[in-house]
């Protein structure tokens, strides 16, 4: 099927290990045919390629907010965060938006855009409260939080996100 404008998931990365396997769910994602914006945490930027993930996107990774005068970026029809950090996924229950990413993030779920979660987050931390907390009060707003992913975590974020190009409604 030809599209005139392809759907966009936008892949919030956090700097975790695992961010350096982004470009894995990028494909997974291209082949569902989605168009995939990488959106960085300023950390993640250490741990990922960006040259090799915009080359696979064909598009450049965002880690700050655009500047006023610069053009809107297209809206996310779906929004992916993996890996996502104990900093992030506890910045982002908290409503903070101090980074371009979890600007999207405080955005989406009051936009009706899906959100997955999937954190990549050891037992000492997963223990915490804080995160503990954080989990139950993005779900209560719709974000899905996937906590045991499994051996392939990109596939199955895609799988949680419960849409696909050319049938956003469910
Ligand atoms: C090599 C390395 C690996 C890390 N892996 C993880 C991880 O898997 N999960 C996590 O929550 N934090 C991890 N961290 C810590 C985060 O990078 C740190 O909390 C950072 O502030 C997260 O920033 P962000 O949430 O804005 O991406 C790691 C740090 C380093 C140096």
């Amino acid at each position: 099927m030809s599209r005139t404008s392809q759907e966009v998931l936008y892949l919030v990365v956090c700097a975790a290990g695992a961010a350096e396997e982004a470009g894995r769910l990028v494909a997974l994602a291209q082949d569902e045919g989605w168009a995939v914006q990488v959106v960085a945490t300023p950390s993640a930027l250490d741990f990922i390629d960006v040259a090799a993930l915009e080359r696979q996107t064909g598009r450049p990774v965002r880690s700050r907010y655009r500047k006023p005068h610069e053009p809107k970026p297209p809206r996310a029809d779906a929004v992916i965060v993996a890996p996502a950090t104990y900093n992030t996924v506890n910045k982002f229950a908290l409503g903070i938006a101090d980074t371009y990413a979890l600007g999207v993030l405080a955005e989406a779920p009051g936009l009706g855009i899906p959100v997955v979660v999937v954190p990549f987050v050891n037992e000492a931390l997963r223990a915490r409260t804080p995160f503990r907390r954080s989990v139950e009060d993005l779900r209560a707003d719709g974000v899905r939080v996937v906590l045991d992913p499994g051996d392939d975590p990109w596939g199955r974020a895609l799988a949680e996100l419960g849409v696909r190009p050319g049938h956003l409604r469910k």
